[in-house]
């Protein structure tokens, strides 16, 4: 595919041809007979067919999310990098539109960003109105067979008709690559305090800035991260974005950094810091970088949330941070036993910031339009989780093993131990768990279980163990509220902090859910632990 869909040295149009490679406007979560399409998500967004990563040029306009990613419409594993598109009104139901990039003679299309030019800066526009413009890295394939170091470069292309359609630029690359072998994944926003663009940009160990009055020419600000923790593997996906914090009101700035390897527990994951963006220069605050509990902050604690950022110019009625990642790991993404298609994106979830005990953190939500998908409701009603089991069958609900749950428990006045909530099917075979643990060892934990739900031997690093998370607080109710879908489970844990996003393959639906809790009632304590609310709402 190297070398389509471009005249050399000039500007490339997209072309019907390469529109043709998606099908048009199908319903992202349709159904099909393919065999695999038992796996397919009814939450999550998922591509037509072919392989999909990270995704890409979140940008809100015109009373649309465009959704852009990492796409090789050719087939299931990794391949020859396009940007395939959808977009949605809602967040929550999403149209698949033709390929928006293909590949061309300078290279592969990678990862990037897209925002609206409202100024017309770069002159793209058209007719007064403002253009979208994309900004993405060139990967070289060629040169990087050859042994170069400099495959990888910057580079925009704009749209005048709401993103159906786009051209790459004639003058690109804008930023060519200075002989970093790792130098990719722009993302772009409009720094309104300082008056220009802002790019975050990924050079293996670090991130570089970059700004331009016109996001043609720009100019190398700062580097950040060399010298700051977290190295196990190499750093891609930034993003820089300002958030208030809840608690003072102040503003904050939150710089995203996705690594591979190294992640929680375990392959591809994403991490951030919190810190002061002055238009130049990136400054942590030194408070919020290594925790008691935790050196690092990670937005995920799951093996499966990757190379995640959030839309730009969500409309500004309360400046909404919408997040989402790739819900797959490098550690075995080709490799999960789908073959039709490859991977799902996360749900979109609303990040805020907080001042806590151990430092200004992110909290994630699941964003307010998931509330839409709320079918019938069926609520927990027993008084107190304990000892032996208490087995909720689901298997009524109209998409199998599609739900949300909501739980909150209390657990003053019980030395219970371990909560556990296992998602299994009709035999008990195959099972799902989450988990909250307060045993020495394990102390004040929470964690997930995959090992046996279902395929996993396709890569023997896919559920070598239990995937933990800490629980930052030591008082107050445990709350869990998970999405669970067809393969994956995203579990917000204490109102959004931690978060564990994980993907599984079980052979049949899980339909029952259980409930039990572990360890001897000491004296003056009750057994088990009192469930305040739960509720499970099946997908409308
Ligand atoms: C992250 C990543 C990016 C790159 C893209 C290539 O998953 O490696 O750094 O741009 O995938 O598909």
């Amino acid at each position: 595919l190297l070398g389509c869909g471009g005249a050399p040295g000039g500007e490339s149009t997209s072309t019907a041809d390469q529109a043709s490679t998606a099908p048009a406007a199908a319903p992202a979560n349709e159904k099909s007979a393919a065999p695999d399409a038992h796996y397919r998500p009814a939450y999550h967004f998922t591509p037509p067919a072919g392989w999909m990563n990270d995704p890409n040029g979140m940008v809100y306009f015109e009373g649309e999310y465009h959704l852009f990613y990492q796409h090789f419409p050719d087939g299931n594993t990794w391949g020859p990098m396009h940007w395939g598109h959808a977009v949605s009104s809602d967040l929550v139901t999403w149209e698949h539109l033709p390929i928006a990039l293909a590949p061309d003679e300078k290279g592969y299309i990678f990862s990037g960003s897209a925002v609206v030019d409202r100024g017309n800066t770069s002159g793209f526009g058209q007719g007064g109105r403002p253009p979208l413009v994309a900004m993405f890295t060139y990967h070289d394939m060629a040169a990087e067979k050859a042994g170069k170091q400099d495959f990888q470069s910057q580079a925009i292309a704009y749209s005048n008709d709401r993103g159906r359609t786009w051209t790459k630029y004639a003058g690109n690359p804008v930023i060519p690559n200075q002989g970093v072998r790792d130098f990719r994944d722009p993302k772009v926003f409009w720094d309104a305090a300082h008056r220009q663009w802002t790019m975050v940009l990924a050079a293996q160990d670090r991130v570089q800035f970059f700004s331009s009055p016109d996001l043609k020419n720009w100019t190398y600000r700062s580097d950040f991260g060399a010298s700051a923790p977290n190295h196990a593997g190499v750093w891609e996906c930034p993003e820089l974005f300002p958030l208030k914090i809840s608690e003072s009101g102040e503003t904050a700035w939150v710089l995203l950094v996705s690594i591979n390897p190294g992640g929680a527990n375990g392959g591809s994951g994403t991490f951030y810091f919190v810190g002061d963006w002055d238009g130049s220069t990136f400054r942590p605050r030194k408070e919020a970088i290594p925790t008691p509990q935790d050196t690092v902050q990670w937005v995920d604690y799951g093996r499966d949330n990757y190379a995640g950022v959030t839309f730009s110019d969500v409309p500004a009625t309360d400046g909404r941070r919408i997040f989402m990642g790739w819900m797959s790991n490098w550690d075995y993404a080709n490799e999960v036993p789908t073959t039709t298609w490859r991977s799902a994106m996360t749900l979109p979830r609303e990040l805020t910031l907080h001042d806590t005990d151990f430092g200004t953190r992110l909290h994630q939500q699941p964003a307010r339009e998931l509330l839409k998908l709320r079918g019938q409701r069926i609520p927990l009603e027993m008084p107190r989780i304990g000892d032996g089991t208490t087995t909720i069958d689901l298997s009524q609900l109209p998409a199998a093993g599609v739900f949300e749950l909501d739980l909150t428990i209390d657990l003053v006045d019980s030395d219970a131990e371990e909560l556990y909530l296992t998602l299994s099917d009709a035999t008990g075979e195959q099972f799902y768990r989450v988990g909250y643990s307060r045993r020495s060892g394990v102390d004040n934990a929470f964690f997930t279980d995959r090992r046996q739900a279902g395929q996993t031997d396709f890569r023997p690093s896919f559920a070598p163990g239990l995937t933990v998370a800490p629980r930052w607080s030591n008082e107050g109710n445990l709350r869990i509220h998970a999405f669970f879908d067809r393969t994956s489970a995203e579990v917000f844990f204490d109102g959004g902090d931690p978060v564990l996003t994980d993907i599984f393959f079980p052979t049949e639906p899980f339909t029952q859910l259980t409930l039990e809790s572990y360890g001897s009632a000491g004296e003056g304590m009750q057994e088990g632990w009192s469930l305040v609310e739960g509720s499970i709402w099946a997908l409308e």
